[in-house]
Parts: C-alpha cells; sequence; structure tokens
C-alpha cells in the first residue's frame, strides 16, 4: 500500500488485525500464547533497565576514540544485556557462541552475499547449542525462582508440547530482535544525529528527539505485512484470501501530506504541536511490538551514555538506507572524544547537567 488513506484503512481494518502475529510464524499454536510471551520477554528487560544504563556508561566508554558501525551498535546492546539474555551461570560455550554471533553480523539479515554468508554459516551450530541448554533445562524442571534470563522467560511461557528445536528457534528470534533491532536503532539515531549537527559539542536535541526521530526518518522495520484473513475489499480493489497485504512504515513516514518537510531529520519536530504524522516503526493495533516502549527507552539510553560527556563525530557514512530484511545504515566510522570539561551533557530527558 503506497497511499497513506488506504494504508491507514487497512491499519484499521479489524479484518487485518485478525489471527494470530505473523512476527512468531506458525510456531507458537494460539494468539494467547504469543501475547503471553511477548509480555514475559518485556517484563524482563523493562526490569534489566537499570542494570543496562549503568553498563551502558561503561561499555560506551570503553568503545574507545575510534569504533565501526553499524556493527558496533548490536555488539555494544549485546554486551549490555548479555547476563540477561543468558544469566552468567549459564554454559560459557554458548554464551562466546552468541557473541561470535553479534560480531558476525547474525542479529539482521546483512546486505552482502559475503557479510550473509559469513553469519549464517555459524546459525545452524549456534541453533544446535541453544537447543542443547533448551533440553538441559526442561530436563531439569522449573525451579521456584523467577526467571534469570531471557531463555527461562520463554521455557517458562511456552506450552510444554513445543520441541526443544521450536523454543529454541523462538529465544533465538527474540535475542535478534533485542540486539539486533535496538543496536541498529542506536546505529541510526547516531549517524542521524552527528550528520545533522556535526559541529557542536553536544546535540542541540534530547536523546528521546533523537531516537523518535530516526526511527521516523529510518524505520528499521521498513515493512509489515499480513495475509488477507479472507477475501477482503479495499479501496475498492479485491484482495483474495491469503493475498499479503503490506504497509511500509517507511513510506508513511515520509508522505508529505501528513508530515512537514518529512525528508529532513528534524528531532525538534517532536517539541512541535501537531507536528506528527503516522508514526509507526513498531507497527500499530494489535501486533504492535510488545517490547516497543522498553526498546525506546533501551535505545535512548544507550544514546544518551554514547553522547555523554564526549564531542562525538561520524566519517564516512550517509544518510541513504540500505534495505535488506530490514534498514540498516551503510559503514561508518565514530569517533568519540571525552569532553575536558563535561559541563553541558546531553541527558536522557534532555536536561543539560
Ligand atoms: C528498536 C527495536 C525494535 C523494533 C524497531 C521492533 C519492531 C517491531 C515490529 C515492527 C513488530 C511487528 C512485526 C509485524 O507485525 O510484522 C514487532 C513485533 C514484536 N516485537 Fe519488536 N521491535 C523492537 C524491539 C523489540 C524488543 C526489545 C522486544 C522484546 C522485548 C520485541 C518483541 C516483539 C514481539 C514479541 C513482537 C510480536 C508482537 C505480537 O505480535 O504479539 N521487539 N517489533
Amino acid at each position: 500500500m503506497r497511499d497513506t488513506e488506504l494504508a491507514l484503512t487497512v491499519l484499521r481494518d479489524p479484518a487485518f488485525h485478525g489471527g494470530m502475529s505473523t512476527f512468531f510464524g506458525d510456531m507458537l499454536p494460539s494468539r494467547t500464547a504469543q501475547v503471553a510471551l511477548g509480555r514475559a520477554v518485556r517484563n524482563l528487560m523493562r526490569a534489566h533497565l537499570p542494570a543496562y544504563r549503568q553498563c551502558a556508561a561503561e561499555k560506551a566508554a570503553g568503545l574507545g576514540p575510534v569504533s565501526r558501525w553499524p556493527d558496533a551498535g548490536p555488539v555494544l546492546v549485546y554486551r549490555c544485556t548479555a547476563d540477561v539474555l543468558l544469566h552468567p551461570g549459564a554454559p560459557p560455550p554458548l554464551r562466546q557462541q552468541l557473541a561470535q554471533a553479534v560480531a558476525a553480523g547474525l542479529t539482521a539479515r546483512q546486505p552482502s552475499m559475503r557479510q550473509r554468508a559469513r553469519a549464517e554459516v555459524l546459525r545452524p551450530r549456534l541453533l544446535a547449542a541453544i537447543t542443547g541448554e533448551v533440553r538441559s533445562r526442561r530436563t531439569r524442571g522449573p525451579g521456584n525462582e523467577e526467571p534469570r534470563d531471557v531463555m527461562d522467560a520463554v521455557i517458562g511461557t511456552v506450552p510444554g508440547e513445543l520441541t526443544d528445536r521450536t523454543v529454541a528457534d523462538l529465544y533465538l528470534l527474540l535475542f535478534q530482535s533485542i540486539v539486533g533491532n535496538i543496536g541498529y536503532a542506536v546505529a541510526w539515531a547516531l549517524l542521524l544525529a552527528c550528520l545533522h549537527h556535526p559541529s557542536g559539542p553536544t546535540w542541540p536535541w534530547p536523546a528521546d528527539w533523537v531516537v523518535r526521530e530516526a526511527a521516523r526518518h529510518r524505520p528499521f522495520v521498513w515493512m509489515v505485512g499480513r495475509p488477507a484473513p479472507h477475501p477482503l475489499e479495499f479501496g475498492g480493489r479485491p484482495f483474495a484470501a491469503g493475498t499479503i497485504l503490506s504497509v511500509s512504515p517507511y513510506l508513511l513516514h515520509h508522505d508529505p501530506h501528513r508530515w512537514d518537510r518529512p525528508k529532513l531529520f528534524r528531532p525538534e519536530r517532536w517539541d512541535e504541536p501537531g507536528g506528527q504524522g503516522p508514526y509507526l516503526p513498531f507497527s500499530t493495533g494489535p501486533f504492535t511490538c510488545a517490547g516497543a516502549a522498553v526498546a525506546h527507552s533501551l535505545t535512548t539510553e544507550a544514546l544518551t551514555a554514547l553522547a555523554r560527556d564526549a564531542r562525538l563525530t561520524v566519517g564516512g557514512g550517509d544518510a541513504r538506507p540500505l534495505v535488506s530484511g530490514s534498514v540498516l545504515p551503510r559503514p561508518f566510522t565514530l569517533r568519540r572524544t571525552p569532553l575536558k570539561t563535561p559541563s553541558a551533557t546531553l541527558t536522557k530527558g534532555g536536561e543539560r547537567t
């Protein structure tokens, strides 16, 4: 759907919102099970926010003066979520494999064949190792304690009849949503803010606006699609059952009739009353991303940590998207120079300290 009105009609239609979420494919047997899993993982990630905030500050400082992006995005997010993704007492080889997979780019569909091959070659061995850990935890049975990590949350929430392999697939799907989606969202926010404010020691916008505007200008998920559950008609055009109806957040976010100068990256638009058009970086309706609010916080915290007490400049990058499975930034380098007098620092809420 290119036309905004038609896209919004489709998005508001109950028929488009019936049935199951396509995010989980056919891995779960019911919508109730899908919702329960999304909530369990979202709650765990939300509880991890304070630890993540502290870790992001350390890891941002540890990036060194020059880092290579967008790859550094998922790596940074992984380092700050590793213990909640797989608790520190889990088998070290599996934790190492996860770290390797992130470094190789397995958290998003890579744009070039060579990059994809490098990442995908790790998948079978990684899935076998995750399946082994799932099997051993399920054999031990549930403890009384709260979930120690995302794997416990997945095992504790999904129906018991699922195979270990399906549970492993679900775990990896959520792992990628957390590390990849947030990591690349951080990379976009960083790149766009630096390109549009190359000179000053700090950006003139709150991190919250930067993250919102980056997700408008370059939404990581550029297309959401669902099969028509039965024959439908939209805008006078018939669609057979099973036709994939796709709505593009990217196109909706760039409609000049709905947004003021949509081609411009303008974080200040988030402070303009009525200055926002249809905004769906996390989709919309009943299948909205279960982790939307926490994902926004995790992205904003990472950006805040990177910008704190430092002058940021980028080299070699531009704002053109690389459309693969999602919308990735092109490679760029980040130069992070600590400020001698860290007086005017960007905080998450935008206040200057
Ligand atoms: C910047 C980060 C993220 C972005 C841009 C994003 C985007 C999206 C989008 C667009 C969908 C809808 C997919 C579709 O209908 O085809 C979705 C679904 C989902 N996301 Fe996210 N996501 C992000 C982070 C996360 C995180 C951190 C979690 C877990 C805590 C998460 C969990 C989910 C779940 C469970 C669904 C399926 C919801 C349902 O249908 O019940 N996402 N996400």
